[in-house]
């Protein structure tokens, strides 16, 4: 685990222009000087991610938050009951050179978060500014959810790194545009009804595709074929289960707890594509409900079903 030394090396590095392997509460990040460009591209090279896709620009609280984007009463609102946490707010953006272009993928919006985990609250405060921090994982593979998974997926090319465990939640962010209507582009570990509860119903993100340019590829595949919503999987499938509906292979909760199952996921479907001689992965159902919308979001745009 880190030290107080470990967050002060990796200030360091980032004011240098490097890259930081960054625990938070939701996947592992590859953290860059948001306002630095030069920066910010080698994150877009080491994921290699499309430049058209913008990247989250994490702070330390809502008074950072308000110097880079435009705080509305529902932006105020939402930020006072869900931060610091898994909730990202996409706005319109009011410091084009703290958030580079780059970062921004040229939008005149901007998606801030502040996270939770106290190894990212260290590293912002010691840092001092926003820092941009995309889920560490290569462009359209699984997020790392261990610090492990993190340094395979994209350690090498970060100048410092920090180990903060597993990740409590395993999902990323919710991701929540409030530039027209309250729009939901990304479901995460807050929950539609959470926020809808605040800011009323929400619209969803397809109706309005050009605003979340993030969700058009396939995206948190493994490399075998997936399978969802199965029962009865084939003798040469490894079931990823849940609940009742669980045999030998992993149960993402044998409890059927979806909290448990989301932060599970992304760790078994990297185990479970490891398995030697299987042709494919079968999921098991999963409740659609709460944090279940999150998780099919992200079970379905692995197998491919979106975009
Ligand atoms: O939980 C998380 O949010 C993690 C941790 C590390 O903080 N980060 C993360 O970042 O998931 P990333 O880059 O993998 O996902 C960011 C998502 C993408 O779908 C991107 O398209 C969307 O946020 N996004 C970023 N800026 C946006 C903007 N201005 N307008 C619409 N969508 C935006
Ligand atoms: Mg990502």
């Amino acid at each position: 685990m880190d030290t107080p030394a470990d967050i002060a090396t990796a200030a360091v590095a980032l004011k240098a222009g490097g890259l930081v392997i960054l625990p938070t509460e939701t996947v592992y990040g590859l953290a860059a000087d948001a306002g630095n460009a030069h920066a910010v591209a080698k994150v877009y090279e080491a994921k290699g991610r499309p430049a058209f896709n913008p990247l989250i620009a994490h702070v330390a609280d809502v008074a950072a938050a308000r110097r880079l984007a435009v705080f509305d009463d529902r932006a105020e609102e939402l930020a006072a009951a869900f931060w610091p946490g898994p909730l990202t707010l996409v706005l319109p953006v009011a410091d084009t050179a703290a958030v580079c272009d780059l970062a921004r993928a040229g939008l005149d919006t901007v998606a801030v978060r502040s996270p939770a985990h106290p190894v990212a609250h260290a590293l912002l405060a010691a840092f001092g500014g926003p820092l941009v921090a995309p889920s560490a994982n290569s462009s359209g593979r699984p997020s790392p959810t261990t610090f492990a998974d993190a340094m395979a997926e994209t350690g090498s090319a970060a100048a410092a790194t920090l180990d903060g465990g597993p990740c409590q939640i395993g999902l990323e962010s919710t991701v929540v545009a409030l530039l027209d209507r309250p729009r939901l582009l990304r479901p995460g570990a807050v929950t539609r009804s959470q926020i809808e509860a605040l800011v009323g119903p929400l619209a969803e993100a397809e109706a309005d595709a050009k605003r979340s340019p993030g969700r058009l590829a396939r995206h948190y595949a493994p490399n075998l074929p997936l399978r969802l919503n199965v029962e009865d999987p084939r003798a040469d499938e490894v079931w990823l289960g849940f609940g009742r509906h669980g045999g030998a292979g992993f149960n993402l909760s044998a409890d059927g707890d979806l909290a448990e199952a989301a932060a599970n996921l992304f760790a078994y479907l990297r185990a479970a594509d490891l398995s030697l001689g299987a042709a494919g992965i079968a999921v098991a159902p999963i409740p659609d409900t709460g944090l279940g919308e999150a998780i099919n979001d992200r079970l379905r745009r692995a197998a491919g079903f979106v975009g």
